[in-house]
C-alpha cells in the first residue's frame, strides 16, 4: 500500500500512465511532483485539506512555513494539477480554514478558500464553484482576544464540460432525520444541507492518530458517498494520516494518496489496514471480531472460528426485522402515519432492544460514522440489507468456505488479523492506532491499551516499495 515517488513515477512510465498500477496506494513524496505523472482526465473525485501554513509541526523535513508568495505558488501549482487530472463532471472539495498574514499585524488573517478562489476559477480547466460547505465544530482551544474559531469551510468545485457542469449526487445516500416531524417531509430523510455540525477528532478516539490536522471521518464519508460512486477513484493530495483514503476504501472506491511525510505515510497504511474494503465485509470483520473473539484480542484455529460465526448465523432470525421494515415502509403507507412510523424506529435504536438490527448497525458505526444522522427507518433498511448479505454467505457456507472467507478478511484488514498456520489472529478488537489517555495521564492496559499497540505494532509493519 506505501510506494515511494521513483516507483510511482516508473509505474506509471511503464504502463502509459494507466492508474490501475498505482491506485490503492500512499505516495510518499511532494504531490506538486507527483502529480504531474498522472494522466489528464483520471481521477473522479478529490476531497483534501492542504497544509496551512502556519508553522505546524507535520513531521518529516518540510517546514509548514513559507513566505507568502511562495506558499500561494506551490498552492497554485497543485491546484493547476488537480484540475487537470479531474474528469469533466467531476467533484473537488477544498477543505480549508486560514493562514496568517506575514509581516504585518499580528492577528490579521487570510481565508485561504478565498486567497485560492481565483485559481480554481483561472484558466486552463477553469472549474465553477457549485457548493460552500460550512464544517462547524465544537471544541478547540478558547481565543482570548477574539470569537474562537469553530468552523471551516469546504468548498465544492465542480469541473464542467463546456458549459455543462454536471456532478454526480447522490442525496438518498447521505438522507438525514429531520427535525420536525412532519407528514410532508421526505419518509427517507432530508437533504443534509451544507451546514455540517461535526466533532473534532478527539483524542482516545478510533479516528485518533500522531496526525495534528485529521479531519473527521464522517465529513469524508458524507462527501464520498453522495459524489462519487463505487469503484470510482477518489484522491487525496495531501493526505496526512489517509481519512480520505480510509473512507474511500471502507466505500468499495479505488483511492489514492500522496503525503510528504513517511511517518504520517506509514501510520495511514497501518490505519487503513484496519479497514474492509466495502461495507459488507466491514459487517463481517465486526461479527468476527464479536462473536468469534468476544471482542478481545486472541488467537483460534480456523475451523474454531468457523464454528462460532456459524453458530451466531443459526442464533438469528431475521423474518421479524423484514417484516417490521416492508409493513412501515410499503407504498400505501398514509402520509399521517410517517410521524409514528419515524418515531417508533427512533425507539428500537433509542431503546437497543435486542434486535439483531439494531446491533449490527452497532457494529458498522465504528467504520461509518455518519449512521448516526440517518433517521430510524434508513439506519434500519440499510443495516437489515448488510446483515442479510453477512448472514446469508455465513449460515450456508460450509467449512472450506469459512476458511476461504476468513482468509480474505485477515488479508483485508493486515493491521488487525493475521492467519498464522492454521489459526487466525486478533491483534486488537477495535481501532485505536494510540492509546486512550486517563485524565490522569496514565495508559489503560486493557483492550486498546499499551499492550495492544505493542502487538499491533509487531503484527503489521507496512513496507516501503523499494525503487526498483
Ligand atoms: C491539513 S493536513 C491533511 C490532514 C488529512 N486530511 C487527515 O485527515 O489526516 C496536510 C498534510 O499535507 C502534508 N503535506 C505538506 N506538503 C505536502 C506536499 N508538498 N506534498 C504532499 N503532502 C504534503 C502534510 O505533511 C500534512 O500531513
Amino acid at each position: 500500500m506505501l510506494i515511494t515517488l521513483n516507483e510511482f513515477t516508473r509505474r506509471l512510465g511503464e504502463d502509459a500512465g494507466a492508474l490501475d498500477a498505482v491506485e490503492n496506494h500512499i505516495v510518499v513524496g511532494d504531490c506538486a511532483e507527483a502529480l504531474r505523472h498522472m494522466p489528464d482526465s483520471s481521477v473522479d473525485l478529490i476531497h483534501t485539506s492542504p497544509p496551512y501554513n502556519i508553522d505546524k509541526d507535520y513531521k518529516g523535513n518540510h517546514k509548514d512555513r513559507k513566505a507568502l508568495d511562495a506558499y500561494l505558488c506551490f498552492l497554485q501549482a497543485v491546484i493547476d494539477e488537480l484540475k487537470r487530472v479531474l474528469k469533466p463532471h467531476g467533484s473537488l472539495f477544498w477543505q480549508t480554514g486560514y493562514t496568517q498574514v506575514q509581516n504585518g499585524t499580528a492577528g490579521d488573517i487570510l481565508p485561504i478558500d478565498i486567497v485560492t478562489y481565483p485559481f480554481f476559477r483561472n484558466p486552463p480547466n477553469q472549474m465553477i464553484l457549485w457548493d460552500r460547505i460550512i464544517w462547524r465544530y465544537f471544541g478547540g482551544l478558547a481565543f482570548k482576544r477574539k470569537y474562537t474559531n469553530k468552523h471551516e469551510t469546504i468548498l465544492w468545485y465542480v469541473k464542467p464540460d463546456g458549459y455543462e457542469a454536471n456532478p454526480h449526487f447522490d442525496v438518498d445516500s447521505v438522507r438525514e432525520r429531520s427535525r420536525e416531524l412532519d407528514k410532508r417531509n421526505n419518509f427517507w430523510g432530508r437533504n443534509p444541507g451544507n451546514v455540517w455540525e461535526v466533532d473534532r477528532v478527539a483524542f482516545g478516539t478510533t479516528e485518533q492518530s500522531s496526525h495534528i490536522a485529521v479531519y473527521p471521518e464522517e465529513i469524508a464519508e458524507k462527501i464520498i458517498r453522495a459524489t462519487s460512486k463505487a469503484g470510482q477513484l477518489v484522491l487525496d493530495p495531501f493526505s496526512g494520516s489517509g481519512t480520505t483514503p480510509k473512507v474511500a476504501r471502507s466505500l468499495g472506491r479505488r483511492w489514492l494518496g500522496i503525503e510528504i511525510s513517511p511517518e504520517y505515510a506509514r501510520e495511514s497504511v497501518r490505519r487503513i489496514g484496519f479497514q474492509q474494503p466495502n461495507e459488507t465485509a466491514a459487517l463481517c470483520s465486526a461479527v468476527v471480531k464479536s462473536k468469534a473473539f468476544g471482542g478481545r484480542p486472541g488467537t483460534l484455529p480456523i475451523e474454531e472460528a468457523g464454528r462460532r460465526i456459524r453458530i451466531w448465523a443459526k442464533s438469528v432470525d431475521l423474518a421479524g426485522s423484514k417484516r417490521l421494515l416492508s409493513t412501515a415502509s410499503r407504498k400505501s403507507l398514509p402520509k399521517d402515519a410517517k410521524p409514528e412510523v419515524w418515531e417508533s424506529f427512533e425507539r428500537i435504536f433509542d431503546n437497543g432492544t435486542g434486535d439483531p438490527v439494531v446491533e449490527a448497525d452497532a457494529l458498522l458505526t465504528a467504520d461509518y460514522k455518519n449512521r448516526r444522522n440517518l433517521n430510524g427507518v434508513r439506519r434500519y433498511q440499510t443495516a437489515l440489507h448488510l446483515l442479510q448479505a453477512v448472514h446469508a454467505s455465513v449460515s450456508s457456507a460450509t467449512d472450506q468456505d469459512l476458511a476461504a472467507l476468513l482468509a480474505q478478511l485477515a488479508a483485508n484488514e493486515p493491521s488487525s488479523f493475521r492467519i498464522v498456520r492454521g489459526s487466525i489472529r486478533l491483534a486488537a478488537a477495535d481501532k485505536r492506532l494510540k492509546p486512550p489517555v486517563r485524565g490522569n495521564g496514565q495508559t489503560p492496559s486493557a483492550p486498546g491499551g499499551r499492550q495492544d499497540l505493542k502487538l499491533q505494532a509487531k503484527e503489521y509493519q507496512p513496507a516501503l516499495l523499494p525503487d526498483d
